[in-house]
């Protein structure tokens, strides 16, 4: 593609000295897990967070799915409610946990999760939410606090898609985070971290990413005290992560930029509409409705321009959900949204010129 949806090699070179450095330091030492590139990462990712701890984890699924065991949601009967418009991995955490997944609708304005439809929807069998901070944007997280405090549930945040956007622990105990290479921290792998205002939490957090062992010496730490699993974050992908966090801020900024020169050209163009989003997105996605999205899509592909979708099916409707027993049609906005929403490219060094002929592509396509 002329214009990828998205491109890493300019985070890559921009920030090669630094992450060459850590590579060779690492080398020299021989060491590969739980070690020193870890231990500054999750310093350094907790004070830019505006966290008190962070975790580094395997990934934001593991991120998930940690948070949900030491919340106690393990059982199927336990059913945790989240959005029905989010990647997979979402639900899928909750199911590896050993949870049922189930799903609320969304606002069509912004495609977050609808609050008020998350909380008509809590019954005896919930157990916990898991509120997503979709494509970088903050959902109604004030509401959705408040609603699992006044019912007693575990309140899990999956921001995957919005490092940096709010100081998420400020509103519950769990937030996860993802370092797929496409976020906008990412790492040249998988890789995640849990981040917590706690100590007592981040500390059985710890022990849980860890096969659920003791620390300090023999034979602590070759027991396992608590059902655990292995979802440790790489000393090599800490590597690259500790030379990419003191330029997310700026990245993050970037990517603002740049989605505002979209909103601008795109404002007014017939067939399209504009997701709403307020100033704390760190603009992960660039996403829009759009008329005829797949031929629009096509049209795009055609002279070079790539686009994607996050996300084409709705989560009830997915076959490893069906226990969440919600049939088509029951989640009208999600299933809706679905069939219209296109992601355009986006990153933070896409110059702004590539911005303006995307944008003026999709006009000429409704014109
Ligand atoms: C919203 C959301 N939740 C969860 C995940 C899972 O993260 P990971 O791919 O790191 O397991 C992702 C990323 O794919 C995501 O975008």
């Amino acid at each position: 593609m002329r214009i990828p949806i998205v491109n890493l090699k300019p985070s890559l070179a921009e920030t090669q000295e630094a992450w060459q450095q850590n590579l060779d330091s690492m080398m020299e030492r021989g060491f590969f897990i739980l070690g020193p590139e870890l231990t500054r990462f999750e310093e350094s990712l907790a004070q830019a967070m505006g966290a008190g701890f962070a975790i580094g984890v395997s990934s934001g699924s593991t991120a998930i799915e940690i948070c949900l065991r030491d919340a106690g949601i393990t059982s199927p009967k336990q059913e945790v409610l989240t959005s029905a418009l989010t990647a997979p991995f979402t639900a899928v955490s909750i199911a590896a946990a050993g949870g049922t997944p189930r799903f609320a609708d969304i606002d069509p304005e912004t495609l977050q999760v609808d609050a008020a439809d998350l909380a008509n929807r809590i019954g005896k069998k919930t157990a916990a939410l898991v509120p997503v901070h979709l494509y970088g944007q903050p959902c109604e997280i004030r509401a959705i606090a408040k609603t699992a405090k006044k019912h007693g549930l575990a309140l899990i945040q999956d921001a995957c898609q919005s490092h940096g956007a709010l100081p998420f622990t400020q509103y519950g105990d769990y937030v996860a985070l993802s370092f797929y290479p496409t976020k906008n921290l990412g790492c040249l792998g998988d890789g995640g971290a849990i981040l917590t205002s706690k100590s007592g939490l981040a500390k059985r957090l710890r022990q849980i990413r860890d096969g659920g062992r003791g620390s300090g010496g023999l034979p602590q730490n070759q027991i396992a005290y608590v059902k655990g699993i292995n979802a440790r974050l790489d000393e090599l992908q800490c590597c690259y992560l500790n030379a990419f966090l003191p330029r997310l801020a700026e990245w993050n900024d970037q990517r603002r930029r740049l989605a505002a020169v979209y909103d601008q050209m795109l404002a007014g163009v017939d067939g399209v509409q504009l997701v709403r989003r307020g100033p704390e997105s760190v603009c992960h996605l660039y996403v829009i409705r759009a008329a005829k999205r797949d031929r629009l899509r096509e049209y795009l592909g055609n002279i070079g321009i790539g686009t994607g979708i996050h996300y084409p099916v709705p989560l009830h409707l997915h076959p490893a959900f069906a226990g969440a027993k919600q049939k088509p049609g029951s989640l009208p906005h999600a299933e809706k949204a679905a069939k219209e929403i296109v992601s355009l490219p986006l990153w933070p060094q896409l110059p702004v010129a590539q911005v303006e002929e995307t944008a003026e592509e999709v006009r000429r396509f409704y014109d």
